[in-house]
């Protein structure tokens, strides 16, 4: 299993979610509500695997340590906004305004992990590095996805 591979699998399937879910309205909250359940779910196990097993192994490489670091950053940016619309209703006149926002945020980070990060990683990592990373993240997926 290819780390690399995985991580740009689970960006594309959260991106088809975010269009889904963009399409949505105030009239619509039964969608709204699973929609959002489902990539907040995504984007908690995605965010643990990078962050857990991904950049920490990729940081230790000089040339990716500021793209890791300013990484977590995002995440934590993503997280904030996550959190504000967990905690609101899906009717909320605000509601709207801070998917945007947050698609916007989810769609710049997934843009500098691949265009970026993800070049880096494939440079420093070898054959084994990566499959060692591959196999680790897929099972960490595997047990955090079983308990969400
Ligand atoms: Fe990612
Ligand atoms: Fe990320």
């Amino acid at each position: 299993m290819d780390p690399i591979e995985l991580l740009k699998e689970d960006h594309a399937k959260v991106k088809k979610l975010l269009e889904e879910l963009d399409a949505t309205t105030e009239e619509t909250t039964g969608a709204r509500h699973e929609l959002f359940a489902k990539i907040k779910s995504e984007m908690e196990v995605h965010e643990a695997i990078e962050e857990e097993i991904f950049y920490p192994a990729l940081k230790q490489h000089p040339k990716a340590k500021e793209i890791v670091l300013e990484g977590y950053e995002e995440h934590n940016v993503v997280d904030r906004i996550m959190g504000d619309l967990a905690g609101l209703p899906v009717e909320d006149e605000t509601w709207g305004a801070k998917l945007s926002v947050m698609k916007e945020n989810i769609e710049h980070h997934i843009e500098e992990e691949e265009d970026d990060m993800f070049v880096k990683a494939r440079d420093v990592f070898d054959r084994d590095e990566l499959d060692s990373l591959g196999a680790r993240m897929k099972a960490r997926k595997d047990q955090l996805q079983a308990s969400h």
